[in-house]
């Protein structure tokens, strides 16, 4: 049986999860739930990154213990996540037992294969990126992303080996060209490595909101070397419940671009140092923008955007929960920036979802009602429809397997619009009733239902409320993809009503 095992980064508890967050975590969503959805034995992991500078200050701003200050916001990114209805099957917080466990032996294992030394670091640190910068790569003494004033910093710290792993590196990515996709985000992720790798400080004396080094008592691991671990901690690397061997060869990661440093080179270069292989896959994705900026925390604090317009439950409650999904799937397809406004959310809502899937919907509804007693007919088996539908579920899948949500979504939006002017074409509210605006009806039905499939990863509550209005029992997704979407399957026979419409316009 095929596997799947999709991460999100974990997310830093410094402060509320924004819109930017919720990007990338529904598409990971909608990933884990189209691989379920193939019956693929699925394991979708999130979390939330608690350790480290940057949350210690945050907490202490706030007047509370670190853990305190976790407990707290690592709920408000569970209460985000329940009400974008994603379906993950764990959420790991890195101040879980069962993360210490695994990060020190982990960490034990490398420093065993000798990878690991100590030596003093001094050098240019920015806490919001929790990164390292040199006077190079600063932007005049300034984060190059944050443009806050970096901090000098002197320590005596242990050191991964990482300048030993330059060449089984590039051998890894000449292996597997697709380690990293799109191919331009792998091209830069190349190139770090071509560029030539330092060595890199791994542990901190200076704060004790980390992970214990188990050999030094003196030391915790800096915050990206036990973050990066928890893909394996939520498989049991190490534990007694491990199962490393079944997950890992079928592991992919959702990135964002920022992070593709630590994901594509520190990361794999830690497997192989613990004698593992790397993740399988590396999948970037771009930012959502305000005004040509990464949508962030920081952008709210300033003002430049409301806070309630980027928390993704003000989100759902304001546009609907499907929508506001199918609006981060839809938009920006994975490796691009996109630009994020209420305007675009509307627009797509009005367009794509109140006109095209909305009124398809309610259309076949009415004229059911009007010319055929409210009785649903059956579709015809040669219909012109079922090449279309054929096509759409063919092109959609191959977008789906590809990591692209958006193409999924594009093509089952083309059978929508193929659906929509076959009606047009026919214009059965002018038939009398018959054979003929039976055969066009039970056509049109049976593509809706298809389209319910197709959109069941991308809106589920939607796909199954669209199913229930068409008068089918059970759950869109009882059967998988492939046998659910062969043509032919609407019986009709039963009774339809018309409902409610499922997308009220919107005020532009
Ligand atoms: O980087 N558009 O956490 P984080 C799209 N803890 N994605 C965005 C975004 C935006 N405007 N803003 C943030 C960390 N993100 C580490 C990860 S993993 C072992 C440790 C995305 O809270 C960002 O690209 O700063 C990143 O992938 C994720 O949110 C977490 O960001
Ligand atoms: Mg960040």
């Amino acid at each position: 049986m095929a596997r799947f095992y999709i991460t999100t980064p974990i997310f830093y508890v410094n402060d509320a999860p924004h819109v930017g967050h919720a990007y990338c975590t529904v598409n990971a969503d909608a990933m884990a739930r189209w691989h379920r959805l193939n019956g693929d034995e699925t394991k979708f992991l999130t979390g939330t990154d608690e350790h480290g500078q940057k949350v210690a200050e945050a907490a202490e701003k706030n007047g509370l213990e670190p853990l305190a200050w976790a407990d707290q916001t690592s709920k408000r990114f569970r209460d985000a996540w329940d009400a974008l209805d994603i379906s993950y099957d764990d959420f790991i917080r890195t101040t879980e037992p069962r993360h210490y466990e695994t990060v020190q032996k982990f960490l034990t294992k490398v420093y065993e294969n000798g990878y690991i030394y100590k030596d003093v670091y001094r050098g240019l640190y920015c806490v919001s990126c929790e990164d390292y910068y040199t006077e190079e790569s600063a932007d005049a003494g300034k984060c190059p992303i944050h443009a806050k004033p970096l901090t000098e910093m002197e320590e005596e710290n242990w050191f991964f080996k990482l300048s030993a792993f330059e060449d089984k590196l590039r051998e890894y990515y000449d292996a597997h060209p697709d380690f990293v996709t799109p191919h331009t985000k792998r091209n830069e992720a190349y190139s770090f490595i071509k560029g030539g790798l330092k060595d890199i400080s791994i542990t901190r004396t200076s704060i004790k909101w980390g992970i214990p080094v188990p050999w030094d008592d003196q030391h915790v691991f800096y915050v990206w070397y036990d973050a990066l671990i928890n893909y394996l901690t939520a498989i049991g690397y190490g534990r007694e419940d491990d199962e490393v061997e079944k997950w890992w060869p079928h592991s992919h990661h959702l990135i964002g671009k920022e992070i593709i440093r630590f994901h594509c080179v520190w990361w794999p270069a830690m497997c192989m140092a613990a004698g593992l292989e790397p993740v399988s896959h590396v999948q970037v994705h771009g930012w959502l923008l305000v005004g040509g900026q990464k949508l962030s925390k920081t952008m709210a604090a300033e003002g430049s955007v409301r806070l309630a317009d980027i928390a993704p439950v003000q989100l759902t409650t304001e546009f609907g929960v499907d929508p506001i999904r199918y609006y981060l799937l839809r938009e920006t397809s994975l490796g691009n920036d996109g630009d994020f406004s209420h305007e675009g959310i509307t627009a797509r809502y009005n367009t794509d979802l109140a006109n095209n899937l909305g009124n398809l919907v309610a259309r076949v509804a009415a004229v059911v009602t009007s010319k055929c007693e409210g009785v649903a007919p059956s579709p015809y088996v040669n219909s012109t429809l079922r090449e279309s539908a054929a096509e759409a579920v063919r092109t959609a899948a191959e977008g789906w397997n590809r990591f692209s949500p958006q193409a999924g979504l594009e093509a089952t939006w083309g059978l929508i619009g193929e659906t929509n002017a076959y009606l047009e074409n026919h214009a059965p509210w002018k038939m009398e009733p018959g054979e003929e605006v039976e055969i066009v009806l039970g056509d049109a039905l049976e593509a809706i239902r298809i389209v319910a499939v197709l959109i069941a990863p991308a809106m589920p509550s939607v796909a199954q409320e669209i199913w229930n209005r068409i008068g089918l029992s059970g759950q869109v997704t009882d059967e998988l993809f492939a046998e659910r979407t062969k043509w032919g399957q609407f019986r009709g026979g039963h009774r339809i009503e018309k409902g409610q419409p499922l997308f009220p316009r919107m005020a532009d």
